[in-house]
């Protein structure tokens, strides 16, 4: 499915007033207001027909997930222009190098192995098993990145994943033993429809090895930006334990992971076939301490990010008036909750640096603030950065040291809004 991102099209969102995954009523505890398509970045003669709609997130009541209150159609979000290439970060192509040995060691050496990715991108997790004697088979909807896998010899189909799908590659390559999806499953408001799907992909004895944005981390940090269209959900072990459990299968590991600002890698089984890990009691007592079943602990966040906003833009605006210039640091999907629900137009933000070709040239959707190359921020480096990519932090900050050595300084405002020294 190929949809022009700023076609308007019919509605373009579902309001969402029950719980996805248990269809108990919730309420949102907060609105980010107007937003636009998180990737959606833009040329100045697609301003008349740029998309918006009211970014919400709440909490079910009862199985206690955390989702928003309304869904942009995914052919608005994943099609033949989407912006976001996995293997951007040097960072990200090392932790999925691990994976793919780590899910090779425990899960893929029988005969004949075969590991099934959902959302596989531009390949930079099934690039690990090229001549390897494991099949693998990549399932993206967006053509453009899955262009790239292709050109790499990764084996790809173009399809959202489903369960008209799942029996199709379960008749064509038989079951897997390994179905993965990274930073994909918190993507899809019909998880029971995936979750269905990859049950009977699944052979008897595999395993579903995926990771997501945790809500633990986003709670501790208020790191609000991971709130936006693409992100349906913010998963805890809490709330997915039911989820799986109404489709016979089980989580029997989680394991944190430090990437993308604090992730999970859940592996969950069919019910009874495989030992459950202590992680995952040890996982649930953490999030039973940190309150993540309590409606207190959102009332509390929404107000630690309303004061995050408001100190991103006091300090933006001192800066401002103090004759510094300010450029944004990697133009992320993440960045666009915090420009458009903090008002950070290029007033305040003179440029934002990034890598990737496509997004160059063009400004950033709501907001509309020019993104450069990164030679641009080389050739012209500014007084201050502001870290939009914080979550690549590590590997910025030992990149630019030379920026930081000649007198520039980074902004960041997760966990804390603040200059770092
Ligand atoms: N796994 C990669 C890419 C994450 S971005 C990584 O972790 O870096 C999410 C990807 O999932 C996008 O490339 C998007 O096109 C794809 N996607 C979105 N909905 C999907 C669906 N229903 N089935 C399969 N892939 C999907
Ligand atoms: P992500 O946070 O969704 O992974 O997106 C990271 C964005 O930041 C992506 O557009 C590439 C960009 N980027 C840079 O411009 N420079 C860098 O050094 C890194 C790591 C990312
Ligand atoms: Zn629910």
């Amino acid at each position: 499915m190929t949809v022009d991102q700023h076609q308007p099209s019919s509605g373009g969102v579902t309001a969402s007033r029950t719980c996805l995954i248990c269809r108990t009523p919730f309420e949102p505890f907060m609105s980010f207001g107007r937003q636009p398509i998180a990737n959606a970045f833009l040329t100045p003669d697609q301003f008349g027909s740029e998309f918006f709609y009211e970014l919400k997130v709440g909490t079910c009541p009862s199985c206690h997930m955390v989702q928003l209150g309304q869904h942009v159609d995914p052919g608005l979000m994943f099609h033949e222009q989407y912006a976001f290439f996995s293997g951007t970060s040097k960072g990200m192509t090392v932790h999925f190098a691990e994976l793919a040995a780590a899910m090779r060691e425990r899960y893929l050496g029988g005969p004949d192995p075969f590991v099934v990715e959902i959302g596989s991108n531009d390949g930079i997790l099934l690039q690990n098993y090229l001549g390897t004697p494991i099949r693998h088979l990549g399932v993206e909807p967006s053509g453009n990145v899955a262009d790239v896998a292709r050109a790499k010899g990764i084996q790809t189909i173009s399809r959202f994943f489903d369960p008209g799908l799942a029996a199709e590659i379960v008749v064509q390559h038989g079951q897997a033993d390994v179905v993965t999806a990274a930073n994909v499953m918190c993507h899809i408001p019909d998880l029971h429809s995936v979750v269905a799907g990859i049950r009977s992909l699944l052979k008897p004895t595999g395993a579903l090895v995926f990771e997501d944005p945790y809500l633990g981390d986003i709670v501790e940090k208020a790191s609000y930006d991971q709130i936006y269209d693409e992100h349906a959900f913010y998963f805890s072990v809490t709330s997915l334990q039911r989820l799986f459990a109404m489709h016979e299968l089980e989580i029997v590991d989680a394991e944190p992971q430090d990437v993308h600002g604090g992730s999970m890698r859940y592996t969950v089984r069919h019910r009874g076939s495989g030992a459950v890990s202590s992680r995952v009691a040890t996982q649930l007592q953490r999030e039973t301490a940190a309150g993540l079943a309590r409606d207190e602990t959102y009332a509390d966040l929404r107000r630690r990010i309303e004061t995050s906003r408001d100190e991103l833009v006091a300090l933006l605006r001192r800066a401002k008036s103090d004759g510094k210039r300010v450029v944004g640091y990697g133009a992320t999907s993440k960045s666009t909750t915090v420009t458009n629900y903090c008002g950070i137009g290029p007033d305040l933000v003179e440029f934002i640096s990034d890598t990737t070709p496509i997004k160059q040239g063009k400004v950033s959707p709501g907001t509309h603030i020019p993104v450069r190359p990164y030679t641009e921020f080389q050739s012209r480096p500014p007084d201050y950065a502001l870290l939009f990519a914080w979550n690549h932090a590590r590997e910025i900050l030992a990149k630019e040291r030379p920026f930081v050595e000649a007198g520039g300084a980074f902004i960041v405002y997760v966990p804390k809004v603040g200059i770092l020294s």
